[in-house]
């Protein structure tokens, strides 16, 4: 399927997990591909298995959360690549703590890269949207919005993250830009595998003992997610704006 031919999607976070996994789909679509993320070599590194496998992809090294940059970033993409068509707003960080030790730090971490990351993008990517008439936005929620002990800043990120979306697709809708979120459960990545390290045990214990608590019986996948994500690029989803679909194995709780 070619059906993102002629556009360009914006893919932060790029460089591994989810993110890496929807540049790759999204490129398949046809779509060309900017790649956020922190670091640059790893970001070289995401653009190189992009054009290597076909795709037009180029690199931009980007803290999503200052503003300056990202400015400057989307200066820089529609010079490069052209007018920006898709954005997914998936990068995204960790700070877990229960309240009594969850620092000031650890809140504004997260709530700066997922909430202010997310509109920062949105805000820039909206510009082209407009004038083209034509837009998909796809903002990185997760099951954590229902609430997930340890995890008092990452849950209130990912739920404003879905009222964000809400409020994006009442406000961006008449100019024919579809917003919408996913919000995965378990998907194997670096950022769960992370996790399964700081509370020492090892991944494969975690992933075992998950299984039977998700309907599927198997631990999600980043291409579980991108694929989703295309969907919501797709004009098959074009009446659907301002939801947020679980990707969760199951019924989300
Ligand atoms: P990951 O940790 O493997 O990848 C996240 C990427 O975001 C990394 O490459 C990182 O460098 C980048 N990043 C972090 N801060 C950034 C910043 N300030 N500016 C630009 N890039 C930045 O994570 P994963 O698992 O691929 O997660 C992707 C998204 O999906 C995140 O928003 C996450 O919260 C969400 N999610 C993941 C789930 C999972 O089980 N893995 C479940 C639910 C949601």
């Amino acid at each position: 399927m070619n059906f993102l031919a002629n556009k360009v999607a914006v893919v932060t976070g790029a460089a591994r997990g989810i993110g890496a996994a929807t540049a790759a789909r999204l490129a398949a679509d046809g779509a060309a591909v900017a790649v956020l993320d922190l670091n640059e070599g790893d970001v070289e590194g995401a653009v190189g298995e992009l054009v290597k496998g076909g795709a037009t992809a180029a690199g931009f090294p980007c803290d999503v959360s200052d503003s300056a940059a990202v400015e400057k970033t989307f200066e820089a993409i529609r010079t490069q690549l052209g007018p920006v068509g898709v954005l997914v707003n998936n990068a995204g960080v960790l700070r877990d703590n229960l309240l009594f030790k969850m620092s000031e730090d650890d809140w504004e971490t997260v709530m700066g890269v997922h909430l202010r990351g997310s509109f920062l993008c949105a805000r820039e990517a909206q510009k082209s949207m407009v004038d083209q008439r034509w837009g998909k936005i796809v903002n990185l929620s997760s099951s954590s919005a229902l609430g997930a002990r340890g995890q008092a800043n990452y849950s209130a990120a990912k739920a404003g993250i879905q009222a964000f979306t809400k409020t994006l697709a009442i406000e961006l809708g008449p100019f024919n830009i579809n917003v919408n979120a996913v919000a995965p459960g378990f998907i194997e990545t670096a950022m769960t595998r992370a996790t399964a390290e700081r509370i020492g045990v090892p991944f494969d214990e975690v992933k075992e003992s998950s299984l039977h608590e998700i309907p599927m019986r198997r631990i999600g996948q980043p291409e579980d997610v991108a694929a989703v994500i295309s969907f919501l690029c797709s004009d098959d989803a074009s009446y659907v704006a301002g939801q947020t679909v679980y990707v969760t194995g199951g019924p989300a709780s």
